[in-house]
């Protein structure tokens, strides 16, 4: 499974994209360690608020999968630069790896990669510190 495979799965799930508010939609593709995929897309509502991101949409797919150890995010937008996530996605994504590789491509391929430990440091620093279920 290359990361193009996972890019090709973004760019394919983000058509399922439920946005009739801000019409923006995205796709999330999530490897896990055994080589497994899931993902997400973003589903807006009518109480804004309530909107779920596509990545936090992938998480929640390979969670309930139990696939815990998440290694690479795919995430597919239309936009002149690649989109990041999200600060809310990347606490959840920190639940799980807070070291994971982000892959963030534009629907043209304009491609960057980030570390999530870049994008969100200490995710956990001082928040239930006597726990780590990391
Ligand atoms: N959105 C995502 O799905 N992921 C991100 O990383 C950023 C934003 C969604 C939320 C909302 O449906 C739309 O994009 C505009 O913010």
């Amino acid at each position: 499974m290359s990361e193009a495979d996972l890019l090709k799965m973004a760019f394919e799930v983000r058509s399922r994209a439920h946005v009739p508010y801000s019409k923006f939609s995205v796709g999330a593709a999530v490897l896990t360690k055994s080589g497994k995929i899931f993902t997400g897309c973003n589903i807006e509502n009518v109480s804004f608020g309530l909107t779920i991101c596509a990545e936090r949409a992938a998480v929640a797919a390979a969670i309930a999968q139990g696939e815990k150890e998440l290694i690479i995010m795919a995430v597919v937008t239309d936009s002149s630069e690649p989109a990041v996530p999200c600060g809310a996605c990347r606490q959840v994504m920190a639940e799980f790896n807070p070291a994971m590789k982000i892959v963030a491509s534009t629907i043209t391929g304009r491609r960057q990669e980030f570390n999530l430990g870049d994008l969100l440091p200490r995710a956990r620093q001082g928040i239930l510190d006597s726990f780590s279920n990391v």
